[in-house]
């Protein structure tokens, strides 16, 4: 949109949240509370500044693409704005201020809030709410005309203007001009001894500016976080709205209310996910995979027609087509997984491949492996791959099988198409087409027990 700078206020503590972390950094939906302030705003404007005070460092972080200015001391939310007056000097256009704690509007309702405005021809407007439990929030108090006349906060407002269920967003439109002369006028004589940026209004008002109020059609969108509480129900709601969004485009979910999903997960349509699991970060799942209770998934790729049983981790890696994994299997650190391979029961597989066709069924760990195609992992089979300073590679190759209990102890390489016998210790290459057997021969003592019993 022309002519117009976002600027959002993310420089306060969290102190209501009793954390020692800048509120900001609170995390709803996967996602830290200043990413979704700035998604909603980058989706209409390019021009992006942000507040930071607490943390500094670690919002500059969460949203590297943004500009900022630095609010040293935190005195207000009037205070705030004025941190920001050398960015803007040169510009006439219109400030769209959002606080960083408001992560559930919408870029749909931030265009038609803009469009009023404008329309209007306002020098400043005001999203409000009719919200049910309107406490705590800034009050939209009207003249009998209608017209906006102030803002009182909840810990300033009398009884009558407590009354009020229409509350402050704090999120407005200002023309710059108008709003930075009037910053300079505010002062602190209120309950918080705080520089409020809601008594800018007023001052518009006694200049006769013209002020629009904008109300926003669901309360949802302007809901605040101050409190723990309020960072649950808020996250709850990003939940439900991913979980909506995914079932639009062809996702079944059973039980959407048990379902963890984050904001940027991709999940492919006829894909079918069970109660209670969790799929985060950057993961991307295919189409017609199912996922069944209790698995987690975090920033990681799951192909097309791949399932997951019960009570899986899988984390950064990446999974080829057609792969069953579990119950209860831990896939990590970068593993990736052929396509039709198949990971069974208890089966740990860390920073290791394994080729197409592969199969470890059942409570195997390998750990720094490379495992070629075809390959059978018997039961119990573990790679030693620590010597208690430095990690070793294992290597497997094609078409090998390696029997049951055995272990692998690297720096080692199993051939193609050879066999490990059941329960060997391997501390040797085997080469190609061989048959290695590294265990104790057995004994067998004929009458033994008769012998003893005679004693
Ligand atoms: C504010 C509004 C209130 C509104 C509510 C909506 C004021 C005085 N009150 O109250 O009318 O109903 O938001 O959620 O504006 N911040 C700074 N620097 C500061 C102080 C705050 O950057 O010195 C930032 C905070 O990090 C936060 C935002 O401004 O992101 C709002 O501050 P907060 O203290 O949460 O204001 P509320 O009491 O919720
Ligand atoms: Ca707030």
């Amino acid at each position: 949109m022309d002519n117009l700078r976002v600027l959002i206020l993310a420089a306060g503590k969290s102190t209501r949240m009793k954390s020692k972390y800048a509120k900001a950094l609170h995390r709803a939906g996967g996602r830290a509370l200043i990413e979704h302030s700035v998604a909603a705003a980058a989706a209409f404007s390019s021009d992006i500044f942000v507040v930071v005070g607490h943390s500094a460092d670690q919002v500059k972080a969460a949203v590297p693409e943004v500009k900022f200015v630095e609010q040293k001391e935190q005195l207000g939310t009037g205070h705030a704005v004025l941190a920001a007056r050398e960015s803007f000097s040169g510009f006439s256009g219109d400030v769209l201020v959002m606080p960083g704690d408001v992560p559930l509007v919408t870029p749909r309702t931030l265009e038609a809030f803009m469009k009023f405005h404008r329309d209007g021809g306002f020098q400043a407007s005001v999203l409000t709410a009719d919200i049910e439990n309107p406490s705590g929030y800034g009050r939209i108090v009207r003249r009998n005309s209608g017209e906006v006349e102030s803002i009182v906060e909840h810990r300033d407002a009398s009884p009558e203007v407590l009354k009020i269920h229409e509350i402050n967003s704090g999120i407005y439109i200002f023309n710059a001009a108008a709003l930075f002369e009037s910053l300079s006028k505010l002062r602190n004589d209120n309950a918080q001894k705080e520089y409020y940026l809601t008594d800018v209004i007023q001052i518009l008002v006694n200049q006769k500016y013209k002020i629009g109020a904008f109300k926003a059609e669901s309360a949802e969108e302007v809901l605040g976080i101050n409190t723990r509480q309020e960072l649950a129900a808020v996250d709850r709601i990003l939940r439900r709205r991913k979980c909506e969004s995914l079932m639009t485009e062809g996702v079944t979910i059973i039980d959407p209310s048990s379902t963890f999903i984050d904001s940027e997960v991709q999940v492919g349509p006829d894909s079918i996910i069970y109660p209670s699991v969790q799929l985060y970060g950057r993961s991307v799942i295919g189409e017609d995979v199912t996922i069944h209770s209790f698995s987690r998934i975090s920033n990681s790729r799951i192909a097309s027609r791949c399932t997951l049983l019960e009570g899986c981790v899988v984390v950064d890696s990446t999974v080829s087509e057609d792969v069953s994994i579990g119950p209860y299997s831990h896939v990590r650190l970068g593993t990736s997984l052929g396509a039709k391979v198949k990971v069974g029961n208890f089966v740990e597989i860390k920073k290791s491949s394994l080729g197409e066709g592969s199969k470890s069924q059942h409570l195997a760990y390998l750990g720094d492996a490379t495992i070629g195609q075809k390959v059978n992992i018997g039961a119990g089979v573990i790679t030693c791959n620590y010597d208690g300073f430095k990690k070793h590679p294992t290597v497997v190759e094609d078409g090998a099988f390696v029997g049951t209990d055995s272990q692998l102890i690297a720096p080692v390489r199993i051939g193609k198409d050879a066999y490990v016998a059941a329960g060997s210790s391997i501390t040797e290459d085997v080469p190609p087409e061989s048959l290695a057997i590294a265990r104790g021969r057995q004994i067998v003592k004929d009458g033994w027990v008769k012998q003893r019993k005679k004693k």
